[in-house]
């Protein structure tokens, strides 16, 4: 099954890269449809990648870690991201943190066992007039109390 796997993984890179080119400058492109169709980027990915770039790996797992978007680790289907910045702060963002922590049985930065979430930070949705906010996918939800982030979970769930 892994070579399987593999085997299609090392083909839809290559189709990749004969649809957007074997320069440096494909690189992030190319990292964005496999985080796309993957939900994340492996190590054989990015090895697959940095061959038919020319590049070193190190300069690809570099470009994964620098953008928030793509990830090296597999990830939940639903990404919740807390905000952290200071109006979330001073409204409550320690209380929601810890009611998401306490019903997901996760910190944050982790993803649960069934890979239905994992909870992040996030810095300023731009909502501050509203806070606390956070994010489930790419919908953002504000002036949140702890127990309407725990009913917005269980309506994901
Ligand atoms: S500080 Fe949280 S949305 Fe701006």
């Amino acid at each position: 099954m892994f070579v399987e796997e593999k085997t299609s993984l090392a083909v839809e890179i290559e189709s990749l890269v004969k649809k957007y080119g074997n320069d440096r400058s494909a690189l992030l492109t190319i990292l964005h449809e496999i985080q796309k169709q993957h939900r994340y980027i492996s190590d054989y990915a990015q090895q697959e990648i940095a061959r038919h770039l020319n590049i070193h790996p190190v300069e690809v797992y570099s470009v994964i870690s620098f953008y928030a978007f793509l990830n090296s680790e597999p990830k939940g289907r639903n990404i919740v991201r807390i905000c952290r910045t200071v109006s979330c702060e001073m409204k409550g963002k320690e209380a929601l943190e810890k009611a998401i922590e306490r019903e997901l049985g996760i910190r944050i930065g982790e993803t649960t066992k069934d890979k239905k979430f994992t909870v992040e930070y996030a810095n300023c949705l731009g909502l501050c007039d509203v806070a606390p906010a956070m994010s489930i996918n790419d919908r953002v939800y504000t002036r949140l109390t702890p127990e309407k982030a725990v009913q917005l979970l269980n309506e994901v769930k």
